[in-house]
């Protein structure tokens, strides 16, 4: 690993994943040794291998597999569940699995089609349905904080396209943790210091089964052009990608992007779902999910 000038054989490489996580749950107060944790796994190896070091650590770490229903041409939600349901069952490890199709009437490329958000992009409705479950079953069923698999290129290819429009709201947000409020859950990404390359090394030498395809329409999408921008950065200046990411997260701890008056967002339940939501009626997710009924008409 040229960025941290360490190099580590097989057995030590596995101690010092879970070592450094456990470090980053410390450093950035995710959450305590009693708290519950809900773990979003999508079947890839980053949210796999997050749900096993948790697991390793003794943390009280449950997974939720949301059910996206994209099939078409390649089998990917499918043959993720497939791989989730197995790594669940073959560990003892609870896992919640919630499908959109069933739940909300249709799959996400229809909801995506019939919604007309998006320009022919489901990523959208895609974010939106999965914010919007991820918040739904930690709250319901009483979990303390909400896991995800996001790792040091994720965040450094969001930061990258914030940073080229000085998005400041957005970067504001960026973080390890963001705090529960009324109604939202905590989340937290212990894996947001790991390169992505440490997290697949992790995955192939732990032995777990992950599904190696991106979703089929993840193509084109702005994050992995940053991705290959980043990426070129790195092969000529190694730990650029983490330099990046770190003294943005030192410059936002000291409040470089927090706004000087800063406006109270009102927000309220929504009258259908409950979560809360800036909008003065339902939320994005339920009117879009009536749009969608309203559509098939
Ligand atoms: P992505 O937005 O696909 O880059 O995924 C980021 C993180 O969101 C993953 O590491 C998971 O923690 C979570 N996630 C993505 N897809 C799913 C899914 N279908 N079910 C549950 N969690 C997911
Ligand atoms: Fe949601 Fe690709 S559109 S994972
Ligand atoms: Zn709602």
């Amino acid at each position: 690993m040229r960025q941290h000038k360490l190099a580590l054989c097989r057995d030590h490489y596995l101690d010092w994943i879970p070592e450094q996580t456990e470090r980053f749950i410390k450093k950035y107060e995710m959450f305590q040794r009693d708290e519950k944790i809900l773990v979003a796994v999508s079947g890839g190896k980053d949210s796999l291998s997050l749900w096993d070091i948790l697991a390793r650590l003794g943390y009280q770490a449950d997974g939720l597999y949301i059910g996206l229903g994209i099939d078409e041409g390649i089998a990917y939600s499918s043959e993720s569940q497939r791989l989730t349901e197995t790594f669940a069952r073959e560990r003892g490890l609870k896992l919640h699995v919630v499908d959109v199709q069933r739940e909300y009437g249709q799959p996400i490329p229809v909801l995506a089609q019939r919604s007309q958000r998006g320009q022919g992009r489901p990523c959208a409705v895609c974010g939106l349905a999965k914010r919007h479950v991820m918040n739904r079953i930690a709250r319901d069923l009483g979990y303390n904080v909400l896991a995800t698999g996001h790792n040091l290129d994720d965040e450094a290819a969001v930061l990258f396209g914030n940073t080229l429009q000085w998005a400041g709201e957005f970067l504001q947000r960026q973080s390890p943790v963001l705090p529960e409020s009324p109604g939202l859950a905590r989340k937290v990404k212990p894996l947001c210091r790991f390169y992505e390359r440490e997290m697949a090394a992790y995955a192939i030498l732990r032995g777990i089964e992950y599904i190696y395809e991106e979703c089929p329409f993840a193509e084109g999408a702005p994050s992995i052009y940053y991705k290959e921008l980043l990426n070129k950065l790195e092969t000529d200046k190694p730990g650029s990608k983490l330099i990046f990411y770190l003294r943005f997260l030192e410059a936002r701890s000291q409040g470089l992007f927090a706004d000087p008056i800063p406006r109270a967002v009102a927000l309220h339940p929504c009258p259908n779902c409950g979560q809360p939501t800036s909008n003065n009626d339902w939320c994005s997710f339920c009117k879009m999910i009536e749009k969608t009924k309203v559509a098939a008409e």
